[in-house]
C-alpha cells in the first residue's frame, strides 16, 4: 500500500519506551515496553533507572514496531519525538535515538509537547473529532492542565497546578496508606462511592489556580496522628474521600470555565484521564464531551505521532 506520510512517533518522557508508526493518520504499530517492576519496589519512578531502561529498550521497540507495520526504515518520512516536558535523563535517550534516525535516514526531525500530545489523543485516528473552540482538562502524573484551544497552534493555558499535579498527589496519598504503586490506579480500583464522607479541607475558589499539595499534607499529618495514637486506618474510606475531593475539585474548576468561555466542546487526555469516576462525572457535564480511549490515556508514542500528523496538515493547509 502506498502511503502519502508515514510518521515515526518515539515516546521516552518517563518509565514508557513508546514508539509508534502512523501512515495517514492510521496507526500501523504502537508498542509500549515499561519495566514497571523495577520502579514499583521503590513506589516511585528512579529517573536514573528508567532512562538506563530506555537506552536497552528503544532499538528493540523500534525493530517491532517496522515488523508490525510492515515497512521498512526507508519508507518513513517523519522523526517526532517528545521534546519536554519529562524525566531530562528519560528525554535526552529518546532524543539522540530520534536524532540518528533522523540524520541516517536524512528525513526530518519534529519535537512534541509530551502534555499538547495528551490533549490531542481523544482524536487519534479521527481527526475529524476535532471542533474549535475546545476545553481541555489535561491530567497525568507531572501536570494538571486545563486549555482553552481556539486552533492547533493558538492555545492558552487559562488553569494549572503550579504544586502537585493530581496524578501525583493521588500516588502520593496511596503511597502513604501503602497501596500498590501506583496510587492512583490502586485509589480506583479500590473506590467505593458509598464511602467518600471523611473530612477534608475546603475547595479552593473556581478561579484560583489548581493546588493539590493541601489535601496531600492533611491526608498525611491525619494518618501520622491515627498511627501515633494506634487508632485504625479505614483505607478505603480516605483513599476514596480523596480521589472524590480530588474531582470535584476539578469539576468545580471546569465548570466555571466552560460558562466563563461558553464553549462547546471539551477534552480530556493524560494518565488519570483513565478513572472511572473522573470519566462518569465528565460525562454528566451538558456539553459535548471527548474522552479520549482509555488505551491513549497514559504515555504512549501514538499520541506524539498523532500530533505530529496534526501539525503537518495544518502547515501544509496554511501553504
Ligand atoms: O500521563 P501519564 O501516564 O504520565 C505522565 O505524563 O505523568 O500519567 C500517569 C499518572 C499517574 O499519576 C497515575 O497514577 C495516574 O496517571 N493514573 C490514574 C489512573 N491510571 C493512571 N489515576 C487515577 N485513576 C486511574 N485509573
Ligand atoms: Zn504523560
Amino acid at each position: 500500500m502506498a502511503y502519502k506520510k508515514i510518521i515515526i512517533g518515539i515516546e521516552t518522557s518517563c518509565d514508557d519506551t513508546s514508539i509508534a508508526i502512523i501512515a495517514d493518520g492510521k496507526i500501523l504499530s504502537n508498542k509500549t515496553f515499561t519495566k514497571f517492576k523495577d520502579h514499583q519496589k521503590f513506589g516511585g519512578i528512579i529517573p536514573e533507572l528508567a532512562a538506563r531502561n530506555h537506552a536497552n529498550h528503544l532499538l528493540n521497540v523500534f525493530n517491532d514496531v517496522l515488523k508490525e507495520a510492515k515497512i521498512t526504515s526507508k519508507q518513513i518520512d517523519y522523526i517526532a519525538y517528545t521534546a519536554y516536558p519529562g524525566l531530562i535523563g528519560c528525554l535526552h535517550t529518546g532524543k539522540v535515538f530520534a536524532k540518528t534516525l533522523a540524520l541516517v535516514l536524512n528525513k526530518p526531525l519534529i519535537k512534541i509537547n509530551h502534555m499538547l500530545a495528551h490533549a490531542f489523543s481523544f482524536s487519534i485516528e479521527k481527526s475529524d473529532s476535532i471542533k474549535y473552540p475546545f476545553l481541555c482538562l489535561d491530567v497525568s502524573g507531572g501536570h494538571t492542565i486545563i486549555y482553552l484551544f481556539k486552533d492547533l497552534n493558538k492555545y492558552r493555558i487559562i488553569n494549572q497546578s503550579n504544586d502537585d499535579a493530581v496524578g501525583e498527589c493521588l500516588d502520593k496519598i496511596g503511597r502513604i496508606l501503602k497501596l500498590p504503586y501506583p496510587g492512583g490506579i490502586s485509589l480506583d480500583n479500590q473506590f467505593d462511592p458509598k464511602q467518600t464522607s471523611f473530612p477534608l479541607i475546603k475547595h479552593s475558589l473556581p478561579q484560583k489556580p489548581f493546588s493539590f499539595s493541601g489535601i496531600k499534607t492533611f491526608i498525611t499529618n491525619k494518618l501520622h496522628q491515627a498511627e501515633q495514637k494506634n487508632e485504625p486506618i479505614n483505607k478505603v474510606l480516605i483513599g476514596s474521600s480523596a480521589l472524590k475531593w480530588c474531582f470535584d475539585e476539578i469539576m468545580i474548576k471546569l465548570n466555571y470555565y466552560i460558562s466563563r468561555y461558553n464553549v462547546q466542546y471539551l477534552a480530556i487526555g493524560g494518565g488519570v484521564a483513565a478513572n472511572s469516576l473522573l470519566r462518569n462525572e465528565i460525562k454528566k457535564i451538558p456539553i459535548n464531551v471527548e474522552l479520549v480511549d482509555k488505551k491513549y490515556c497514559g504515555d504512549n508514542a501514538a499520541m506524539i505521532a498523532h500530533l505530529t500528523y496534526l501539525t503537518i496538515l495544518k502547515k501544509e493547509n496554511s501553504i
